[in-house]
């Protein structure tokens, strides 16, 4: 099955149980969501529906939904499965089906609809937690056994593996996992699911969203029982492909190809670093046109700053390649492509997406060119004088003066077995906060919720002046920011 086949049984399987097909939201949440930057989840833009607070269009949706998840960047390229950004597939029940249905179909569609051998799924149950006061989920338990699914192949596991929250807050619950045995190739026959092992792959996670978390850690009960279920469009393609990793499915591997094709260099094991790059390439390059499409522009903090970090090591992983700059459009260009059919929002904003790109690859090569220099110095210092140090002053002048992002360079130092001091180079950057404060007078207090409220009460704005140069309108709430 390619991708497009995979999204296509998914939905038209929940539509036939009178689920409506919603379309992917944004990657930005929604202006009163702050409980992640971007959005995580298939259920993040669903949230007022598990609150109550709002009404659903019907009590059974089910979408795809385009996601994005910071903790892994540094992950990707090292492995064979982790990415910044994905696609999740998802039925969604708010106070209408709940544990019975939600699992029957997820076995159903397992095996009838993606063809997986019954035998070779494994499920793991929410194990119960102290702290949250809740026992062991045996009714999920009770119901996979009913379906005929053997006690062994059930396997309980803890809060941190099997209960669902987005961010630190919000609509949560216990899950159940559904994951494939991929045979004794993968690992030996004594790995379990929640083992860091490759043999059992997780595709499909069932949430049972019962519960609101608070900031404080409470749990309360929402108004209705809710169901929550997310499957890795990447994982499946995966597995149907036959492939072994996500770059080699036919939502990355185009990718690939371009980089091999521009480099001359082998993807595969032979050559870990080449395929490490067009790995991270790949990734981010997806990323980066769809949170540009998305509206995120690249600056210095936020979201605009996982863009930036985003496009600026896939500019760098370029040069680790030996590709002739510039070349992050040529990429950006095969992404839409490759985008267009499913996030139809990258093609019309086709332009301004390829704009940006090139504008950050244009600042960035300068400052990649002078830094990586200046980096290189280092090192080979460092190892003349046997040191595994660098002092957090010149990754601070590395900063400040040539603009060369820490991050970067400390992935850069520990590829080289070199480590920097991280709390000397955070006090450098306070006492550059503090000079630059004082210097413009004191930052304004609360500036960000303001802006937060502003844009929840103003109708949606679209920017038109890339087509026009002159056109009417009307002010929002006039005076609202920038008040003193
Ligand atoms: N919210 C759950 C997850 O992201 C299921 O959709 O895994």
């Amino acid at each position: 099955m390619n991708s497009e086949q995979i999204r296509e049984t998914y939905l038209s399987f929940f539509e036939r149980h009178e689920h409506l097909r919603e379309p992917s939201a944004s990657l930005i949440p929604a202006p009163n969501d702050t409980s992640t930057l971007l959005t995580v989840a298939g259920m993040q833009p669903f949230q007022p529906y598990f609150r109550g607070e709002e009404t659903p269009p019907r009590s059974r949706l089910c979408s795809c939904q385009r996601c994005f998840r910071t903790p892994d960047i540094e992950e990707v390229g090292n492995t064979a499965r982790h990415l910044t950004n994905f696609e999740m597939l998802g039925n969604f029940s708010f106070g209408d089906y709940f544990k019975e249905e939600a699992i029957a179909w997820a076995w159903e569609l397992s095996r009838e609809g993606f063809g997986f051998d019954p035998e070779r799924i494994w499920i793991t149950v929410f194990e119960g937690d102290d702290e949250l006061g809740l026992g062991p989920d045996e009714e999920a338990i009770e119901i996979w056994r009913g379906l005929g699914v053997p006690a062994e192949r059930i396997i309980g596991l803890p809060r941190k593996e099997n209960f669902w929250q987005a961010g630190n807050s919000g609509p949560c619950g216990p899950c159940s996992e559904l994951y494939i045995d991929r045979g004794p190739d993968w690992g030996p026959d004594t790995d379990r699911p929640g083992d860091d092992s490759d043999r059992f792959l997780e595709y499909w996670n069932l949430v049972f969203t019962a519960y609101e978390l608070g900031t404080d850690g409470s749990l309360t009960d929402l108004p209705a029982k809710n169901i929550d279920t997310g499957l890795g469009l990447e994982r499946m393609a995966v597995i149907q492909q036959g492939v072994e990793s996500v770059f080699d499915t036919d939502l990355l591997r185009p990718l690939v190809d371009l980089a091999t094709e521009l480099s001359g260099r082998n993807y595969g094991a032979d050559d870990h670093a080449a395929t490490r790059a067009m790995r991270i390439i790949a990734d981010h390059t997806r990323g980066a046109v769809q949170l540009l499409g998305d509206g995120v522009v690249p600056s210095n903090e936020r979201r605009g700053y996982v863009l930036r970090r985003i496009m600026r090591r896939a500019i760098h992983q370029g040069r680790v390649l030996g590709l002739e700059p510039p070349y992050l459009g040529r990429f950006a260009e095969r992404a839409i492509e490759m985008l267009a059919g499913f996030n139809p929002v990258v093609a019309a904003e086709r332009e301004t997406v390829l704009r940006w790109i090139g504008i950050e690859e244009e600042s960035f090569g300068r400052t990649l060119d002078r830094g990586s220099q200046m980096l290189e110095r280092l090192i080979a210092e460092a190892k003349d004088s046997e040191t595994s140090w660098i002092d957090a002053e010149a990754a601070f002048e590395l900063h400040d003066t040539y603009g060369f992002p820490y991050d970067l360079t400390r992935e850069l130092l520990a590829e080289e077995g070199l480590s920097v001091d991280d709390a000397g180079f955070e006090e450098l950057m306070d006492q550059q906060r503090e000079r630059a404060r004082s210097g413009a007078g004191g930052e304004a207090e609360g500036d960000h919720e303001r802006v937060l409220e502003f844009v929840g009460s103003t109708p949606e704005t679209r920017f038109v002046g890339y087509e026009d140069l002159r056109s009417g309108t009307s002010v929002g709430r006039p005076g609202f920011i920038g008040a003193p």
